[in-house]
This record gives structure tokens, sequence and C-alpha cells, in this order.
């Protein structure tokens, strides 16, 4: 795999993430799984984090420790996904607690880290978390490992799901680099994989950023499981004539009624399963579900800046002067979700009641 040279990467991201940038870069742009660096890790006087920016080309470390590299890291997606930005931001805020002693501009340092990328409900649910426990950092860690539990239950109960030699969809990247602990829906596949079933991924590239081809692609071949890269725009061809037995993604936020925010493409998607008579499964932990949204009308969707889809990695891909429509996700309505893998079990319909249920479970 083509290596690139980390100082061209580099020149488009914001300088005080890139002062950030410090510590290790691997010679090799792909490591076996067990000798990857952690996506984010606390240690001790900064919050680590893998540039999932500049994978799989290279597997660098860095550190953020001020405001601006924690909110400019999940800015920019160095550091993405809704359970990781969740436990990201639940170091960087214990962090800065330590380091900024007057309240008033922690509490809109606070409000700034809270409010970096808006539809991923994990990231306000661990700043809040963190902010009102009495040993900050105690608490991000007690939310770090608990994703570590939350991504194994998912994953055996998901497996359920899945059949001997599955051939699967998946979209966008929620793998152990989207949660920061074992994965959600890659988990799931993953276990398939440990488990002898064979599944066959078909990996969406994911459009505009990549994180298909970039990340759940690098993921799965890190971990010996059989992924076959496509265009968004192949999944009907795919559904079509490649025998797909189901279609399994992540979620940013799920609310009362089972509407859920993801990666955008994932509503299509989900049009084309029910379309071809495709069970359409949804991986989220409870922590992806917002139970104070009665409906996806109600969701905040992130709109993205236009560079993203005139350009990318610098190179430009269209008239940089176009007209762009970009919003980073999309909302599935609940009928077309056949059922929910939580670490609570399968949630299916109706979501109304079951939703419920899954709030008050202990
Ligand atoms: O913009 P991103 O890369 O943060 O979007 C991530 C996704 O849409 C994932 O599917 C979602 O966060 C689930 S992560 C387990």
């Amino acid at each position: 795999m083509r290596r690139v040279a980390s100082t061209r990467r580099c020149r488009s991201v914001r300088a005080a993430i890139d002062r950030s940038i410090a510590a290790t870069v691997t010679p090799r742009a792909f490591l076996p799984e067990s000798k990857l660096p952690a996506a984010v890790a606390w240690n001790g006087d900064a919050v680590a984090y893998i540039d999932q920016r500049l994978l799989p080309f290279e597997v660098r470390v860095c550190r953020a420790r001020t405001a601006d590299e924690i909110a400019g890291a999940i800015e920019t997606l160095a550091v993405r996904g809704a359970p990781c930005i969740g436990v990201f931001a639940a170091y960087g805020i214990a962090l800065l607690r330590k380091t900024i002693t007057d309240d008033s501009a922690f509490s809109a340092v606070a409000a700034r880290v809270r409010s970096a990328r808006p539809t991923a409900v994990n990231l306000a649910w661990a700043v809040d978390r963190v902010l009102a426990a009495e040993d900050m950092l105690a608490e991000a860690q007690t939310i770090h490992r608990e994703q570590e539990a939350v991504d194994a239950a998912i994953a055996r109960y998901g497996l359920d799901l899945i059949p001997q030699d599955a051939r699967i969809i998946t979209h966008c990247n929620t793998g152990p680099l989207a949660t920061g602990a074992g994965g959600t829906a890659l988990g799931i596949i993953i276990e398939a994989h440990r488990a002898g079933k064979k599944p066959r991924v078909f990996v969406n590239e994911t459009r505009p950023l990549l994180q298909g081809s970039r990340l759940t692609e690098w993921e799965l071949r890190g971990t010996g499981v059989d992924a076959v890269l496509e265009a968004d725009s192949a999944a009907a061809v795919a559904m079509a004539r490649e025998r797909i037995d189901l279609v399994l993604v992540g979620a940013d936020r799920v609310v009362r009624n089972g509407d859920t925010a993801n990666k955008v493409g994932t509503y299509a998607l989900a049009v084309l399963a029910s379309h071809h008579g495709i069970p359409f499964y949804v991986a989220a932990p409870r922590s992806s579900f917002d139970f104070s949204i009665e409906s996806g009308a109600g969701i905040p969707i992130e709109q993205r800046g236009a560079g993203e889809v005139t350009s990318f990695a610098g190179i430009p891909v269209a008239e940089p002067s176009a007209n762009v429509f970009n919003p980073a996700f999309d909302v599935t309505p609940r009928r077309l979700i056949t059922a929910f893998v939580t670490e609570f079990g399968i949630v299916r319909p109706p979501y109304q009641d079951n939703i419920e249920v899954l709030r008050l479970s202990r």
C-alpha cells in the first residue's frame, strides 16, 4: 500500500491540529489488529488519538491538550464515529477541567466541545455525564470501559442475525475506530467471522469522505474478513445480482419512534433494501438513542463545507465555485428498519413501545 507523505496530507489541516500532531508515525500502512494503537486513549497530560484522516496510508497517533485541539479534532473528523467522539470528548473535558481554573472560561470551552458535531447524540451525552460527575477523569474512564462491554454485548446479540456465508452490505465505518472499543455493526461482522460464519462484506465507499474505503475496508482486512469495496451507487446492482442477505449499519441518533440518523447514503440503502426485500439492521448502543425527540424531523442534520464535495485530499474533483448540498447525515424512517441491535438485545417493531422498554432497561 502506498504511503502518502505526511507533510502533504497535513497541509490542509487546521494549524491547531497540526501543532498537536506529535508522537508515533508507523512506517507501514497496514498493521495486524493486535498492534494497532487505540483509536483514543488517556495518556496523563493529553488525549491521544489516531488521526483518522490519514488512514489507511499512515497510522499517526496525535495528542490533544487544548480546547482548540480537542474540538478541532472532532470538527475535522480526525476523531469520528458517534461513540468514539463521545469517549474522546469525555477525556477532553476532564483534561480541560484540570487546566482551566476559571469556571466561566471552562463552561464556554465545554459548550464548544459539546457542540463540535450536532448529529451524533453520544457527544452531548458523554459531555453531560462527565460534567455532572465529581471525578471527571474517573467518569471518562468509566464511559470508555462501558463502551467496550457494550460493543461486546452488541456483537453477541447481533451474531444470531448473521447466517452462514452471509453476504452483507455496510456503509460508512462502525468498527473499533468509530467507537474506541470493539465496534458496533462491524463488531458483529468481526464476531461472525471469528465464529466461522465466513461473512462476505460489500463495503460502500461512503462519499464524500470515504470512511468505507479508507477505514472499513482497512479494518476488515486487518481482521481477515472477506471485504469487497464498492462505489455507493453499486449497492442496487449488488442487491439485484450478488445474493445480498442483509444490510447492517450503525447510527448517530435514534429517536423515540425509531427514525434513525446515520451517515448520508444510509437512507438510500434502506430504500433499496426494502425494494429488494432484504432485511435492514441498525446496530447502536443505548447512548445513541435520544429519548427526548419524538421523530426524525427533530434530529439536527450537520451540514458540512462545500470543499468536501468539490475536492478530495486537496485535489479538485469539481469546479471550486459549484453550488453544493453536503449534509453529513440522513434520516432513515423507522418503517425501513427491520430491527436494532443494542447491548440490551434486539429491538423490533413496534418501536414506539420497544424503544421505551429499552429506555427503562437496567
Ligand atoms: O461522520 P462520521 O464519520 O463520524 O459518521 C459516522 C457514522 O455515520 C457511523 O455510521 C456512526 O457514527 C456509527 S459509529 C459506530
